[in-house]
């Protein structure tokens, strides 16, 4: 609908059309989202999935995995690859005890602080973990945004502006500005995607700067991919 505000028709775009991924599901704990996201940091989501659910169930909280040994913890993170990953969680599992008696925080600051968690991860946390309203930026919202709004063809290398671009177009409910954040990485995992972008089936196409432009191939410095 043309009247509608751009982040209310994605978060009504994402009620139909998302991926149904355990990490999504209502009352995942922060901790489980935590894990999903340091797993899918470099690693698909179909891979992730299997791993992630046996991580849970034999780790279920940060202190079980703060307990867990070094050498248990690569063997579990099996083929997810980067096994650096598997460390730095354990770190943070080590740091979420120690610093925060074991529950994982709500505050975007403190998450940061945590081994191995950056800017991205902080974000979907507070956001998708503990429902807080927060800006999600990583390359699927990136490119989203250069398109939608800057009528750009691909993201430039890492915009300052990129969260405040995206937090502009989140609707003013907490619940649904929750739901818009995983609504513009989903319309970039699968429509908005790099290369050829599936434009017939995307929702906002009607008020994409980049089509409005007449698609222009990407012109700006090299990429960051
Ligand atoms: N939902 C929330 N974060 C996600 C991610 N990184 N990949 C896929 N789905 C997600």
């Amino acid at each position: 609908p043309a009247g509608e505000a751009v982040g209310d028709v994605l978060v009504d775009w994402y009620a139909g059309a998302a991926r149904d991924l355990p990490w999504r599901a209502p009352g995942t704990d922060p901790w489980a989202v935590l894990v999903s996201e340091v797993m899918l940091q470099q690693t698909p989501v179909r891979r992730v999935e299997p791993v992630w659910r046996e991580w849970l169930a034999r780790w279920p909280a940060a202190a079980d995995l703060a307990a867990a040994s070094p050498a248990e913890v690569i063997r579990a993170w099996g083929k997810l690859g980067y096994p650096r990953r598997a460390l730095r969680l354990r770190e943070a599992a080590v740091a979420i005890n120690e610093r925060h008696g074991g529950a994982v925080p709500a505050d975007v600051a403190e998450l940061e602080a945590l081994p191995g968690i950056g800017t991205y991860t902080a974000r979907a946390v507070a956001c998708f973990g503990h429902g807080s309203r927060q800006p999600v930026v990583d390359t699927n919202v990136r490119r989203v945004v250069a398109r939608l709004v800057h009528g750009r063809a691909e993201a430039a290398p890492a915009r300052a502006t990129d969260l405040t671009d995206i937090a502009e177009l989140a609707p003013a409910d907490d619940a649904r500005a929750v739901r818009f954040s995983v609504a513009v990485m989903e319309l970039g995992a699968l429509v908005c995607v790099a290369g050829s972008p599936r434009c017939g089936a995307c929702p906002v196409s009607d008020r994409c700067a980049w089509r409005m432009a007449g698609s222009p191939a990407y012109d700006g410095p090299p990429r960051r991919v």
